[in-house]
């Protein structure tokens, strides 16, 4: 769903991006991102690595609201993956903490903001208390239609496949599907990612050149854009930077474009 505009807001939008040289109609619909290297950009400034997570919420702030500025539809944050409870456990616990934490402290801007939160992910393994807290938001702000913010917690995209896998398998042994229908829309429609559109654009901080089981399937045609700063160095400028040589990319899908010749 795009975002819902007023006349006035839609104005404001336009200059916004005029003003920063971006080009409305070239701007990417669905933003991934992948914000790494909290605990290098901590350990740079001598600083325990929970205060990069610390610090890495000023950022996720700082990024929705220039998501809702540029008009964006929706982005996807990969805030915990299933791996990373390889992690010692006081960091865990640190960003269980923080995971609450930022429910319940930013519930009141992300409603001001017309913000709808979703979650991908499994609950397994997320403590009662944040979990409550999660549920809590995504009910309140289901309604919201400015920016979809997607946080990606306790996500692999394997199990995702898996489990989309097993959804399918049910339903054709319960008789409620043929072998015929199982196609790529299907499957699409069996991820946590269901109705979503896929990214555009995905974008990794901390300059590592991998995916790290972050939505295999739905970054399938979404352009890269990795960046040398840490996640806790992102700004706006940097934003700006992805969004405007993303939309000097030729997107082919395999075909070609009119600028192939
Ligand atoms: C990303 O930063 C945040 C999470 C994975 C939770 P890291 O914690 O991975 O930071 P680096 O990559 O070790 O510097
Ligand atoms: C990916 O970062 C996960 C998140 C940003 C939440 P990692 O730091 O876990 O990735 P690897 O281990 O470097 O591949
Ligand atoms: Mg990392």
């Amino acid at each position: 769903m795009s975002p819902i505009l007023s006349e006035k807001d839609k104005q404001v939008r336009l200059s916004y991006l005029e003003e920063h040289g971006l080009s409305a109609d070239r701007l990417p619909r669905h933003i991934a991102l992948i914000m790494d290297g909290n605990g290098r950009w901590a350990q740079r400034q001598g600083l325990p690595r929970i205060e990069g997570h610390r610090r890495g919420v000023q950022a996720v702030r700082d990024t929705i609201e220039e998501s809702i500025r540029l008009g964006i539809e929706q982005i996807t944050l990969y805030c915990l993956s299933s791996e990373n409870w390889k992690r010692p456990q006081p960091e865990l616990d640190f960003l269980m903490h923080l995971l609450e934490q930022y429910m319940i402290e930013q519930r009141q801007l992300i409603m001001d903001q017309e913000i709808k939160v979703q979650v991908i992910g499994k609950r397994q393994g997320i403590t009662g208390q944040a979990l409550k807290e999660m549920d809590r938001t995504v009910e309140m702000s289901k309604e919201n239609t400015k920016l979809t913010l997607c946080l990606a917690i306790n996500y692999g995209s394997r199990a995702e496949i898996v489990d989309a896998v097993k959804s399918i398998a049910a339903s054709y042994k319960n008789g409620n599907i043929s072998l015929d229908q199982i196609d790529e829309n299907l499957l699409a429609d069996r991820l946590y990612t269901a109705k979503m559109p896929d990214p555009d654009l995905l974008i990794r901080t901390a300059g590592e050149m991998r995916v790290s089981n972050y939505l295999l399937w739905q970054i399938s045609y979404s352009e890269f854009w990795v960046t040398e700063a840490c996640w806790p160095e992102f700004n706006k400028e940097l934003y700006h930077q992805a969004i405007d040589e993303y939309a000097q990319r030729h997107r082919r899908f395999g075909g070609l474009d009119q600028r192939d010749g």
